[in-house]
């Protein structure tokens, strides 16, 4: 009944094909299929109602079974976790080459080492002595952890299953981690799926948590097959402009805590260091309050922000199409704020270039900066600074209204905190905190007068 099919597997996606094609069907990237070990295909009919063990059902509330978070060392690690490791769980840490993954790894073995548990660290990708140079520079090499160059996961799980298990298992890279018992070379979907299946068991069955680096292709996901993310019990991502200062590490899946928390870290010589106020980071360099700039104050998670919103407009002579670019935000949303500030305000950018840019090479998702947004490109097309004591956060609908956004209270009060004493928001029944005095916007146009109005 069994019989085995050839079958490709797409290593992008993990996509199966029964037969080669030069582009995966799933998801649309070519030259992507590779033959993959055959598959059983059992026979619809095969009858499992019997012939098993039974299983033991249990209470959702056993006594006892608590699990005790264990800490990185590094407060804005465990903050990005949802409050520090968890025994028996893995974790898929994804990220640019460069960016810092091994290094924040690294340091966080050390502590676990040095706070007396046991810490693994396997490196795939680096020997052992490139390891140690790297324990110098960061001035660990005291912390006794098991370091390891090694890639098979096979003589990996034949040493630990010889010695204590430890807390904590980093294996770095998943990708250079290979099975004798799976065909293949590695990274290859099967591969990769093969060996962190064995690496998750082994963690879970001896309370040890796993890290997997993973590598990133060219779109930001994780290389190999989106299974690994749902294997896992916590997806990270490690992000950040290689050419600036600071990293963010943001949880997109977690089974153990809220998702879109965030870490921030900034790479300085001695390693990573920990940014417990992330506004001063993105906000340094500020000066005399110029045309075109507006201080936003972001969520992240729970978590607030202030960045600094640019624009700059220039006036194009020829008739030209104009340019419109922007830098951490999204286009299709700068098109429809300046859709929105032509037909509701009078304003005209039909013939200027419009260039957007949030300083610090920071990403913004929240759509409450919409009103910071248009606060930055009305000041930049009427050639007048806003104040510089004052923050901006709302969003605006296609009729020129400034709607409500969630968390007015606390973003206020972190622009209160850095010395801000404005905040301009949407008009209503918000919160006013202590220290800012609050001006609420209901439509758009009001703020462009404002801005006109003043000096
Ligand atoms: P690394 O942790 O190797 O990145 P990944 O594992 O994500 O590929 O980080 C390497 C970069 O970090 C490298 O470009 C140098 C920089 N770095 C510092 O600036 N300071 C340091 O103390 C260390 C260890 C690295
Ligand atoms: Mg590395």
């Amino acid at each position: 009944m069994a019989k085995p099919k050839r079958r490709y597997v797409c290593q992008a996606c993990g996509g199966v094909s029964t037969r080669w094609q030069g582009q995966c069907g799933d998801c649309g990237e070519w030259n992507s299929l590779v033959e993959d070990a055959p598959q059983t295909v059992f026979s619809a009919k095969h009858d499992l109602s019997s012939g098993g063990r039974p299983i033991a059902f249990e209470p959702l509330d056993a006594p006892g079974e608590k699990l005790e978070r264990r800490t990185s060392g590094l407060a804005e690690f465990d903050r990005a976790l949802g409050g520090g490791l968890v025994p028996g769980s893995a974790i898929l840490m994804g990220g640019d080459p460069g960016i810092g993954k091994s290094t924040l790894l690294l340091q966080a073995a050390a502590h676990v080492a040095k706070s007396g548990a046991d810490a693994v660290y396997v490196s795939g990708e680096e020997a052992a002595g490139q390891v140690r140079m790297r324990a110098e520079r960061l001035g660990l090499s005291d912390a006794p952890i098991r370091l390891a160059a090694a890639t098979s996961v096979r003589d990996i799980l034949t040493t630990l299953g010889s010695m204590e298990a430890p807390a904590l298992l980093v294996i770095d890279s998943i990708q250079t981690m290979h099975s004798d018992q799976i065909e293949g070379a590695p990274g290859t979907v099967s591969q990769v799926r093969g060996c962190a299946f064995e690496l998750i068991r082994y963690a879970k069955e001896n309370g040890t948590t796993l890290v997997l680096v993973g590598h990133v292709t060219k779109d930001g996901t994780i290389a190999g097959p989106r299974v690994l993310e749902h294997m896992v019990d916590v997806v990270m991502s490690f992000e950040g402009e290689r050419s600036h200062q600071y990293r963010i590490l943001r949880s997109i899946k977690n089974r153990f805590g809220p998702v879109d928390e965030i870490g921030v870290f900034a790479m300085e010589g001695a390693g990573l260091q920990e940014v417990a106020n992330p506004s001063t980071l993105f906000l340094s360099g500020r000066e005399e309050p110029v045309p075109g700039s507006a201080v936003f104050p972001a969520m992240e998670g729970t978590r607030p922000v202030l960045v600094e919103i640019q624009a700059l407009i220039v006036r194009l002579q020829s008739g030209a199409t104009p340019r419109r670019a922007v830098v951490g935000w999204d286009n299709g949303r700068l098109a429809m704020l300046l859709a929105v500030l032509e037909s509701r305000c009078g304003l005209n950018f039909s013939s200027a270039e419009v260039y957007l840019n949030i300083a610090g090479g920071y990403r913004l998702a929240d759509p409450a900066a919409d009103l910071a947004v248009a606060a930055a490109l009305v000041s930049a097309l009427t050639d007048k600074p806003l104040p510089g004591d004052g923050v901006w956060f709302g969003e605006i609908s296609l009729a020129g209204e400034v709607r409500p956004v969630a968390h007015s209270s606390i973003r206020q009060r972190e622009a209160a905190k850095l010395g801000f004493g404005k905040a301009f928001g949407p008009a209503g029944p918000s919160a006013v905190e202590k220290g800012v005095r609050f001006t609420g916007l209901d439509l758009l146009p009001k703020l462009v007068d404002r801005i006109l109005a003043s000096a």
